[in-house]
């Protein structure tokens, strides 16, 4: 899922890789690791090829910021989005306290301030998530990401946690260009029972997700989360979400499907399309 790469992404900020610190020190990161356990297992993740997603670029403020990317002009023809300028308050790049706080902390409905937050835009990392609720396209997330990109392992890591959460359905796919209807459809997943009690209302933090995410790719490329794994990461996307994981969905249902061998990617599936996505 995303949240792998948002992890290998903090995972990079403390490797020894001597060009990925000074970009990240440069720009005053003070990430610290609560046990040394983490940090042995942190120093295993040293696989992120430097032009990948997973490295941070600087946003509109210039702070660090994690996939914050529009899509590419060829998924999302004569398409103009507004990017927000207003995350990043709580940026997990800043200050490591944030990453013991429960993510329900982030979550505030709009008021005449200020816009909807929630963990996604206030830590600067899946930032075009908040864009693409903001731009109300889930399509502009799901579009972002370029799963090729993306260091090897993680695609193959992805699609099994789609299809666990059920998200390479055609009852998912259909709604790819329905915004309210996804929308709904996360949060109604979200708000059940087996969701609630795995964290979908914001009792965990960054680090229990970072936990989970690294035991369960212990030995990088080739593991796969288990299905309480999938659970788990899902319930941290719906919380950092703002209570739907609708933009998780979005970018399932665009980038993966079923195949009778296995799963495919983009245009390994019959019928995918750059602008109009997956088949149903
Ligand atoms: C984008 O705009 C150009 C020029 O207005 C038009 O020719 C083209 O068909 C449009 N593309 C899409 C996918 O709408
Ligand atoms: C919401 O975000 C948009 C885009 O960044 C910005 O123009 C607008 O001022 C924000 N609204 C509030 C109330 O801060
Ligand atoms: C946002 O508003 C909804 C509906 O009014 C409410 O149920 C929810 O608790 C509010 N969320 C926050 C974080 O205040
Ligand atoms: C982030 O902080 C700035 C400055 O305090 C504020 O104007 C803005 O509304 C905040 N953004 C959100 C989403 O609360
Ligand atoms: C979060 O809340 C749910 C529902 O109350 C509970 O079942 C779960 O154990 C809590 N998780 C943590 C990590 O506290």
């Amino acid at each position: 899922m995303l949240l792998a790469v948002f992890l290998s992404g903090v995972a990079l900020g403390v490797s020894e890789d001597p060009q990925a610190v000074t970009l990240l020190q440069q720009h005053g990161l003070h990430l610290t690791l609560s046990s040394q356990e983490d940090l042995s297992l942190l120093s295993k993740l040293r696989f992120m090829p430097h032009n990948s997603l997973a490295v941070p670029t600087l946003d509109a403020n210039g702070r660090l910021c994690l996939m914050c990317d529009l899509p590419p002009a060829e998924r999302a023809p004569n398409q103009s989005y507004v990017q927000r300028t207003d995350c990043g308050n709580h940026s997990v790049f800043e200050d490591a306290a944030i990453l013991q706080v429960p993510l329900s902390t982030f979550q505030q409905n709009a008021t005449e301030e200020h816009n909807q937050t929630f963990g996604w835009c206030e830590l600067n990392v899946q930032k075009s998530c908040a864009d693409a609720v903001y731009n109300k396209d889930y399509m502009l997330f799901a579009k972002s990401i370029l799963v090729h990109e993306l260091a090897p392992g993680v695609a193959s890591w992805d699609q099994y946690f789609c299809f666990y959460n059920g998200w390479l359905s055609s009852e998912i796919k259909a709604l790819q260009h329905d915004f309210q209807g996804m929308y709904a459809k996360g949060r109604d997943f979200c708000n059940s029972e087996d969701l609630i009690k795995r964290g979908s209302q914001g009792n965990t933090t960054v680090n229990d997700v970072m936990a989970r995410w690294l035991r369960g790719h212990q030995g990088l490329s080739g593991d796969r989360p288990t299905i309480e794994d999938s659970l788990f990461l899902a319930a941290a996307s719906c919380a950092l979400g703002g209570g739907s994981s609708a933009c998780d969905m979005a970018y399932c249902a665009y980038s993966f499907c079923l195949k009778d061998d296995g799963f495919g990617t983009y245009d390994e599936c019959q019928g995918w399309d750059p602008v109009k996505g997956m088949p149903i």
